[in-house]
């Protein structure tokens, strides 16, 4: 192995700073690799994500899917009959059609958001929009006032953090995760007894599926899944997406001329999505003893899912490593992952990256990164996205 990629610590943030030699490395001449700083196993092609996903009983999700750290009672460390109730409890509260009718808010918050920024000619695509977007979409639905949105926001950043691994649980991580499950009892105390509300967290009391109702226990910690599915990811899809169209005006152009086409903006929606990919990696712990590329998995050891690796694999997507909003997707990207597990908010968070992008590509014409302020991404192993993505524009 080239010396540059052995020994690596995929927990460590900085391993994926720059990651696309490695991943292209990997992928190709280690697919199945271990990580012998954390005992984890990686693999890195769309095909083995894929088969690895869809066979919860060899790799299964009950035992957590970050890197050795105990599961929670959400639906995302459940499997079988226990997910598919616990899933099905959520999105009750989640329906499509309640999805679609946030359309016209949506659109509110990205104008609202925009408006001001407009004719100063220059924002930070994190800042100002992508980042209190999604907060205020989902903060609005779970019914959080709007003057605790930021300070939420701020919560779910740092406990993340900790989804790294174990050595990146330290006391902030701890307090964080206090302080928002202290909010969570504060909605609950508001929400009183008799739940009438049309607020997630109501409709999600309210649930009842075969006789059965989510627990408090499971209650919190869909509370919290749904935060951070709905803050975090979307806002990397959203900044990560216009910086990149920031970098091809000639595709920035054909989409305003494209606008009223739902089929093509959807479609550059989802190649925003595969070229982000807003999270490195979910993990599955093997059930039995697995052999794969020539190598065993033991029954007991954890797996990462390395998503971005997986969205460059080249059995499955032309040129790859070029951004082009006019992709024919034959294979679909796997950013929202695979099989039982597939994100509960993708549609949410599709017409989330849709709208915004109507209302800014329509607003915003020659869109460029400003030189003074180079993007800076968050440095994470866990989660990929924009930090800071200053841009210059003029007002169309
Ligand atoms: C671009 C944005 C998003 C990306 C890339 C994303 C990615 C993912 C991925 C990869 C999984 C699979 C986890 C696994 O297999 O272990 C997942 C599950 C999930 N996501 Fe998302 N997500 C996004 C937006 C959202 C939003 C907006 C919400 C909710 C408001 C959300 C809620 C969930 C939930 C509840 C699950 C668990 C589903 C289950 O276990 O059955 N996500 N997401």
């Amino acid at each position: 192995m080239t010396k540059k990629f052995q020994d690596l610590d995929m927990c460590d943030p900085k391993t994926h700073d720059d990651p696309w030699e490695m991943l292209e490395y990997l992928r190709e001449n280690e697919p199945l690799y271990w990580d012998p700083h954390n005992e984890l196993w990686y693999v890195f092609r769309y095909d083995d994500i894929v088969e690895i996903s869809r066979d919860p009983e060899t790799f299964t999700s009950t035992e957590g899917n970050r890197p050795h750290l105990p599961p929670d009672p959400s639906m995302i460390h459940q499997d079988g009959e226990a997910h598919r109730k616990q899933r099905g409890l959520v999105a009750q509260g989640f329906s499509p059609k309640y999805i679609r009718q946030q359309e016209p808010h949506i659109r509110e918050i990205v104008i609202e958001l925009l408006t001001p920024r407009i004719p100063e000619g220059t924002m930070d695509l994190v800042e100002h929009l992508a980042a209190p977007l999604p907060m205020r979409v989902i903060g609005d639905m779970l019914g959080v006032p709007r003057e605790k949105h930021a300070s939420i926001l701020e919560l779910i950043d740092k406990f993340l953090q900790g989804g790294q691994g174990p050595q990146y649980v330290d006391d902030a991580v701890n307090e964080a995760f206090g302080a928002f499950a202290e909010h969570h009892e504060e909605m609950l105390a508001a929400i009183g007894e008799d739940p009438q509300g049309d607020d997630l967290l109501s409709r999600w009391i309210r649930a009842e599926l075969e006789g059965e109702k989510l627990t408090e226990d499971q209650l919190l910690f869909e509370h919290t899944l749904l935060n951070v599915g709905g803050a975090e990811t979307t806002r990397s899809a959203l900044s990560g997406g216009l910086e990149e169209l920031a970098r091809h005006p000639d595709q920035y152009e054909l989409l305003y001329q494209k606008l009223d086409d739902r089929e093509f903006v959807e479609n550059a929606c989802e190649e925003i999505i595969r070229w982000v990919t807003p999270f490195h990696n979910m993990f599955r712990t093997a059930t039995r003893d697995v052999e794969m590329h020539g190598k065993v998995i033991k029954a007991g050891q954890m797996v990462g899912l390395q998503y971005p690796a997986a969205n460059r694999d080249p059995r499955h997507f032309k040129d790859p490593y070029k951004f082009d909003i006019t992709r024919d997707f034959t294979t679909k990207h796997i950013s929202f992952g695979y099989g039982s597990h597939f994100c509960l908010g993708a549609s949410l968070a599709r017409m989330e990256l849709r709208v915004a992008l109507e209302e800014f590509v329509s607003r915003i014409k020659n869109l460029r990164l400003d030189p003074a302020h180079p993007p800076v991404w968050v440095s994470s192993s866990f989660v990929r996205g924009p930090k800071s993505t200053r841009v210059l524009f003029e007002a169309r």
